[in-house]
């Protein structure tokens, strides 16, 4: 039921607040994190010798969200793989590797093709899903529901920011035994104790979106730049305005514009660069100053307050989100930009919960 709302998508990003409150229920106890579907693999999990992440679409952003915290946590070499791409190149899965797969159905072929690919060759296999009872969740060694609810819109939106937190409930659970990153971990912690009172309010900035919207309906395309924890949120931010609202948009490595997408810059194309407070920030007013004497059309997101320090001049068009411990800022950052693709898709007339040419799989019977 869409309650009063107009579209699934709608609904599902205004959810979020509530999502990510039951993956994380009962799972964070006395200051540490419980898992019970990995809690017998944990050891076996430290001594692995890598970490490969395996999806496609937005669970493969989600997994890329994840990538530094769960590196930086568990010190766990990780690589990624996009499910039909490890297939193409048969690429090397060894025993001494743990592979997560990432579904929210549980169900996409290439993924499941994967999976079966990787347990051939003896991995760990883990799955990160919504749905109980789905191929993924039977097939895999062990795993973790995220318990989003079920998921209707074809663009995945509160099944992205429930698979980032549960990922970051199991680098926390995997790197637990680590003396060194205790203080780390609680931090981490508290952030995950009050993220859902940040997705409120982040989400009040729905009239905001609505208005950079109409402002950008008659645009060709849109970029996207993102760095670090921030990378994937480029990434996916893009995916939505492409898969929903149709229109050309990548999302790109602010460290890789000098390799080539600066080329592209001029005063009528829109670009959002993600400039949120972390160890990269000094980088990214580097990116926007260069961007800006290119007179590049330039939309920046930034931690509240942050205005004039990402943008002196005051020619950008400014988001200012809440600031959060920083390797979960991407479950706040995506948020603007799922709403932005949303109002950009009913003012551009196109269908927001059946896109043109793309389905959501579903569990089979
Ligand atoms: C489980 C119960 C939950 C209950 C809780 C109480 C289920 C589905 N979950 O949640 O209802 O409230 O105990 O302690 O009954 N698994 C995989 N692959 C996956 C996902 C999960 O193999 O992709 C396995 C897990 O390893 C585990 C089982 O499925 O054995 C359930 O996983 P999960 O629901 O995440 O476990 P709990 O959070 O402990
Ligand atoms: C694609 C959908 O087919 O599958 C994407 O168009 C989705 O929106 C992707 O992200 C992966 O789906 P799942 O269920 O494996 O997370
Ligand atoms: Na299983």
């Amino acid at each position: 039921k869409k309650g009063s709302y107009d579209h699934f998508m709608q609904k599902e990003i205004h959810e979020q607040p509530h999502s990510l409150k039951t993956t994380m229920r009962g799972r964070l106890k006395d200051g540490g994190v419980l898992l019970g579907g990995l809690k017998e693999y944990l050891k076996t999990i430290r001594r692995c010798r890598r970490v490969v992440f395996i999806g496609c679409g937005t669970s493969y952003n989600a997994a890329l969200a994840a990538r530094p915290f769960v590196e930086e946590l568990t010190g766990i070499p990780v690589t990624m793989e996009v499910a039909s791409d490890l297939l193409d190149r048969q690429g090397p899965i060894y025993r001494e590797d743990t592979a997560v797969f990432v579904s929210q159905s549980g169900e996409t072929a290439d993924t499941l093709m994967a999976l079966d690919y990787a347990l051939e060759n003896g991995a760990l296999c883990v799955g990160i899903t919504n749905t109980v009872g789905s191929t993924l969740s039977r097939k895999t060694h062990c795993g973790v529901h995220i318990n989003a609810g079920c998921e209707i819109g074809v663009a995945s939106t509160k099944a992205y920011t429930s698979q980032i937190v549960a990922m970051a409930m199991m680098a926390l659970a995997i790197g637990s035994d680590q003396i060194s990153t205790q203080a780390r971990r609680e931090t981490i912690i508290s952030g995950l104790t009050n993220l859902s009172s940040n997705v409120s309010e982040v989400l009040r900035l729905d009239v905001e979106m609505k208005e950079l919207a109409s402002s950008l309906i008659d645009s060709e395309s849109l970029l996207v730049f993102g760095r670090g924890y921030n990378y994937a949120t480029a990434l996916e931010g893009a995916l939505k305005v492409k898969e929903v609202a149709l229109m050309h948009s990548e999302g790109m490595l602010a460290g890789e514009m000098k390799h080539g997408p600066l080329a592209l810059v001029d005063e009528n194309l829109p670009i959002i660069v993600i400039a949120t407070r972390d160890a990269c920030f000094s980088k990214q007013q580097s990116v926007i100053q260069q961007l800006l004497s290119r007179k590049g059309r330039l939309i920046v997101m930034c931690s509240r307050g942050d205005a004039s320090a990402v943008c002196p001049s005051g020619s950008c068009r400014v988001i200012e989100v809440p600031q959060v411990a920083d390797c979960l800022q991407p479950v706040i950052n995506i948020i603007p930009l799922q709403l932005l693709a949303y109002h950009l898709t009913v003012l551009r007339g196109f269908d927001v919960d059946q896109p043109r040419n793309l389905a959501k799989m579903h569990k089979k019977g």
